[in-house]
């Protein structure tokens, strides 16, 4: 049974210990450490699983290191754990936003099999959007072990190279806060338009809930078209979209996506 260590008990790692257990994961092969007692004994506490105040433990015992901490971190702890435990053959995985791959590996050794994943808060619940991308140390069964961990998150998506994860952070990564804004601005109208907040939340969130459902349940058939099916000509829908057309939202959504690439980029250059 491959045994994996999760370091920090963090947001993100939080949600992928979650996610293992729920899909029957045996709690005694995992792991999880962090500084202060509190969160890692209350993630032990929830799941079953060990814990430890120290990573190099926490490493010594796992095949899979999860690599939940800060970007700024990440650095410093590989370092620590290279000095302290005996590396080899053993996988690491960070989640880190903005933290290079060769600044990993300088960490640890430069053969060490390392996965960079940029997953998506909608993890929490299971329906996450991970993009991974493994470098050339990583053998065909860790990528198969990495592969059924982030798969209890949601779905996962392998990227060809580096560039792949700050390309899919402005998409999938930033993704959930863009449809919040929108959901937001509708909320914000529905209530000026006289519904309560409660009524407008539910209006919000159910349209949001029933237009993805249709796309997921529709693989065939294009968004585009979706769109167009519920589009009468002359009729209320496309008075509303002539509206979003004209205000130029999809040049928009693109100049918005663009940023958050350009900002993914200097993010990882700068660290
Ligand atoms: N949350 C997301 O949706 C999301 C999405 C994509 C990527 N990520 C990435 O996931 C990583 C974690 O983010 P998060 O949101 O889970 O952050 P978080 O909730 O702050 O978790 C980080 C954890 O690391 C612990 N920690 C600090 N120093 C440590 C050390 N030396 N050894 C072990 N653990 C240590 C912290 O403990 P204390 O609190 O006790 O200091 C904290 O519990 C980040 O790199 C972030 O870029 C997160």
């Amino acid at each position: 049974m491959t045994k994996i260590a999760f370091i920090g008990a963090g947001n993100m790692n939080a949600a992928i210990i979650g996610g293992l257990i729920k899909n029957g994961i045996p709690a005694t092969s995992v792991i999880v450490t962090n500084p202060s007692p509190e969160k890692r004994e209350a993630l032990s506490a929830q799941y079953g699983i060990l814990n430890a105040a120290d990573n190099n433990e926490a490493a010594e015992f796992a095949d899979i290191i999860i690599l939940g901490v800060k970007p700024h971190l990440i650095v410093e702890v590989c370092s620590a754990m290279k000095q302290n435990v005996n590396i080899e053959g053993k996988c690491f995985v960070s989640v880190a936003a903005g933290c290079l791959l060769k600044d990993i590996q300088s960490a640890l050794n430069t053969d060490t099999a390392i996965v960079r994943t940029m997953p998506n808060t909608p993890s929490q619940l299971g329906l996450g959007m991970t993009g991974i991308y493994a470098n050339e140390f990583v053998s065909a069964s860790q990528k198969a072990e990495v592969e059924k961990i982030v798969a209890c998150t949601g779905e996962l998506l392998w990227l060809q190279d580096e560039n792949g994860i700050d390309r899919i952070t402005c998409v999938s990564g930033s993704g959930p806060a863009y449809f919040f804004l929108f959901m937001e601005a509708m909320e914000k109208h529905a209530r000026a338009i006289g519904f309560s907040d409660s009524e407008s939340r539910l209006l919000v969130q159910q349209t949001a809930l029933g237009a993805a459902n249709m796309v997921v349940q529709n693989p065939e058939v294009e968004i585009a078209q979706l769109r167009t099916n519920v589009t009468s000509k002359g009729g209320t829908t496309q008075a509303a979209l002539l509206q979003l057309t004209d205000g130029k939202l999809p040049e928009l959504v693109e100049t918005a996506m663009k940023a958050a690439f350009d900002r993914a980029k200097e993010m990882a250059n700068n660290s």
